[in-house]
C-alpha cells in the first residue's frame, strides 16, 4: 500500500523504498540536506504523527529521539507520516561569533561562543545554520572548547558556497549564528585508560580541523604513545597552522608533524613532497598495526583510499576513524 507524507498542508506519495527526503525533493520541496548518508544531520525533521522508525534516528541525541525527530534521508516509513521541519528554537542554540582569523588564502577560523551549555568533544562536528535555518552545513571542532571558552571551526571558502562565502566574506565578531549538535565519533578515546597506543592522523585541507581537535585532546589527557600528524595540500600556499603545529611538536616529544605538499618546486626541510596516501603507507610500515589508531579527514576520495589501504595493511576497522563529510557538505 502506498505511503503518504503530510507536509506543510499537502500530501505526497512515496514510491516503493523511497526515503522521505527523496520523495519530498521529487515533488519539488526544498528540504535542507547534504550528505544523504545519515552523517551530517542537516535533513533533521520531526514526525508529528506516525513512526519514522529507529533506523532514521541513529546518531540522534536521546532528547531528539524522544520528540520524534528523525533524519529524512534515512527514513523509509511503512505507514503514513505527518512531518514538519524543526523550528530553530527547538533544535539549535544561538552562538556569538567572538573571533575570526584568516588561516590561509581560502580558509578562516571562526570562534563561536554558545549562549547555553553545549557539551561537545574536540573532533566532533556541529551544524551551522543560516539565519532562517534554510542553509545547514557541518564543520568539525578544532579546539578544546571547555578550556578555550569557545568553539573553533575551520571554513574553506568555496565559490558559490552559500555558507562558506557568508562566513569568509561577511561574518564578523558580534554576529549571532545558530548551531546544532554535536555528532560524530571522530574524537580521542583511551580504552581501559591505556594511553600508550600509537596514533596516525592524516588529512587534507580543512580536514586538519578534527585532526587538531583529536590531537589537542589526546595531549591534554596525557597521551603517552607516538602521535603523527600528516597534513596534505596541493601547494604550500594551501597549508595552514604550520608554525602552530611545528611549535606544538617541539613541546611534545611524542608528537611529529609533517606537512605534505603534492606540488612543491623545491624540497624544504621538514616538508614531504609527493602523494599523501603513499607517504601515509610509508609512515605506517614500522608501526604496530594491532594497536594503531588512525584518523583520516578531508577530501572524501583520499579518506576512502586511506581507510581501505590501512585496513588491508592490518589496522582493525574499529581503530579507523574518519570525518564522514562529502565536499558538498562543506560549502
Ligand atoms: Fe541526511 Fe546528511 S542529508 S544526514
Amino acid at each position: 500500500m502506498a505511503v503518504n507524507i503530510s507536509y506543510q498542508g499537502r500530501k505526497y506519495e512515496l514510491q516503493d523504498g523511497e526515503t522521505v527526503l527523496d520523495g519530498l525533493m521529487r515533488h519539488g520541496q526544498d528540504v535542507p540536506s547534504s550528505c544523504k548518508a545519515g552523517a551530517c544531520q542537516s535533513c533533521l525533521m520531526q514526525a508529528n504523527d506516525g513512526n519514522p522508525g529507529s533506523k532514521a534516528q541513529i546518531g540522534l541525541k536521546d532528547t531528539l529521539k524522544a520528540q520524534n525527530f528523525f533524519l529524512a534521508c534515512q527514513c523509509i516509513p511503512d505507514k503514513d507520516l505527518s512531518i514538519s521541519l524543526p523550528s530553530l528554537s527547538d533544535t539549535t542554540i544561538p552562538a556569538e561569533i567572538v573571533g575570526k582569523e584568516q588561516l590561509c588564502h581560502n580558509v578562516i577560523a571562526l570562534h563561536l561562543k554558545p549562549s547555553a551549555d553545549f557539551s561537545c568533544r574536540a573532533g566532533q562536528y556541529i551544524n551551522l545554520l543560516s539565519e532562517n535555518g534554510s542553509v545547514i552545513r557541518s564543520y568539525s571542532i578544532a579546539n578544546l572548547p571547555e578550556q578555550d571558552g569557545f568553539i573553533e571551526l575551520h571554513i574553506r571558502r568555496i565559490n558559490n558556497g552559500t555558507m562558506s562565502v557568508w562566513a569568509c566574506d561577511k561574518a564578523k565578531a558580534g554576529d549571532t549564528v545558530h548551531i546544532r549538535g554535536p555528532a560524530g565519533d571522530c574524537f580521542y578515546i583511551a580504552p581501559d585508560n591505556d594511553q600508550s597506543f600509537p596514533i596516525l592522523l592524516a588529512g587534507t585541507g580543512t580536514g586538519l580541523a578534527p585532526i587538531e581537535g583529536v590531537v589537542l585532546d589526546a595531549l591534554a589527557q596525557g597521551h603517552k604513545g607516538e602521535i603523527r600528524i600528516l597534513h596534505g595540500a596541493l601547494s604550500e600556499n594551501d597549508l595552514y597552522h604550520v608554525d602552530m603545529l611545528t611549535e606544538l611538536a617541539k613541546q611534545h616529544a611524542n608528537l611529529t608533524y609533517i606537512p605534505c605538499v603534492l606540488n612543491m618546486k623545491h624540497d624544504k626541510p621538514g616538508f614531504h613532497t609527493g602523494p599523501l596516501d603513499q607517504f601515509v603507507m610509508h609512515i605506517l610500515e614500522p608501526l604496530d598495526k594491532t594497536k594503531l589508531r588512525t584518523y583520516f579527514c578531508g577530501a572524501p576520495e583520499m579518506v576512502n583510499i586511506l581507510k581501505k589501504k590501512v585496513f588491508l595493511a592490518g589496522v582493525a576497522s574499529k581503530n579507523i576513524f574518519s570525518d564522514p563529510f562529502i565536499m558538498k557538505n562543506k560549502q
